[in-house]
């Protein structure tokens, strides 16, 4: 994303300026020439050169008048917001106070509204799916129940989709209630003919039980992972089977990007570049049918992209 967006600005004679570490650099003033050594061989690799944070101007700060120094000494014409929905909305505010911004929905929970897709979803979804593949091969051999924990706040989708690629006997999330008794159940009837299960968790469905205790980062955001540990020790007391918790956590935000994502990555970042150079503001690029559009930032945080009803009705087919 990153390499496209300077690659495309750079052809087109434009400088650019990478911030370091989302809006913390915006915030700060810290910011990086990228020419085209700096963006060299960069498209292999995931996560993001330029670094993250939790930092938000208008959280931890008063909003435009907090980036203003830094937009006037780089002398930025525009900002390509790359992000999930918290940085797509206070990129939706700068916009509303005169500064020109196109947003990129990047996250692997794929939230976003009015996108088909965000890129980082693919990537984590196939992560996922091979870890089910190889956590099969152990249930099976020690026939067992074992809950695989993937990512996912408010949205299933990685479970949905890692489940259903994986070949899930269970899949549980944030959208769709379950309880332990039909867990329970499924997992029974499936031991009478086959004598393992593996069941997919999305960190963010309700807990079964009240947790002791919220843990949260020093920005006040809820760390979660972890639920299936709460859940195990109640399917293996009501089931008799013994079950055993993988949290997969931050291995699906690492390492290689798929085929896919690079190619998402690309389209949407020289996408971003194109719709700056044309004077747009207040948009979002997204994939819609395979082709490139522009949504408004504004709606695309409005309407978050939680699990629809038919792909979960897919997955719950295998179930059991
Ligand atoms: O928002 C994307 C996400 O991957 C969530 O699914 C997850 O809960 C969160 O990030 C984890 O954030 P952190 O790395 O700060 O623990």
């Amino acid at each position: 994303m990153i390499r496209a967006v300077a690659r495309r600005a750079l052809g087109n004679g434009h400088s650019v300026a990478g911030v370091r570490n989302g809006w913390q650099g915006l915030m700060e003033g810290d910011v990086v020439d990228l020419d085209r050594d700096a963006v060299s061989g960069i498209i292999n690799r995931g996560g993001t050169i330029l670094g993250t944070s939790r930092m938000d101007p208008y959280v931890h700060g008063e909003g435009r008048s907090t980036v203003q120094p830094t937009l006037d000494s780089a002398s930025l014409d525009g900002l390509v917001v790359i992000g999930g929905d918290g940085s797509l909305r206070s990129a939706a505010r700068l916009h509303t106070e005169g500064v020109p911004v196109v947003g990129v929905p990047k996250t692997i929970d794929n939230d976003i509204g009015l996108t088909d897709v965000t890129f980082g979803f693919h990537t984590a979804v196939q992560i996922a799916t091979e870890a089910i593949d190889r956590l099969t091969t152990t249930a099976e051999a020690h026939h067992r129940v074992i809950l695989v924990e993937v990512m996912g706040r408010t949205a299933g989708w990685i479970a949905a989709y890692a489940g259903i690629a994986g070949g899930a006997d269970v899949i549980l999330v944030p959208e769709f209630p379950y309880s332990i008794e039909s867990v329970c159940d499924m997992l029974r009837e499936r031991h009478e003919r086959r004598d393992y299960s593996i069941v997919v968790v999305a960190e963010g469905i309700d807990p079964p039980t009240t947790p002791a205790r919220i843990q949260r980062d020093s920005f006040g955001f809820a760390r979660l992972g972890g639920v299936s540990y709460d859940l195990a020790p109640l399917i293996e007391e009501q089931t008799g089977i013994e079950t055993r918790v993988v949290v997969l956590g931050h291995m699906q935000r690492g390492g290689t990007p798929t085929a896919y994502d690079r190619v998402l990555a690309t389209r949407l970042g020289t996408a971003a570049v194109d719709r700056i150079a044309a004077g747009e503001s207040g948009t979002m690029v997204a994939l819609r049918n395979d082709e490139i559009i522009s949504v408004s930032l504004a709606d695309a945080c409005a309407t978050p992209r939680r699990l629809t009803p038919d792909v979960f009705d897919v997955a719950s087919t295998f179930f059991g």
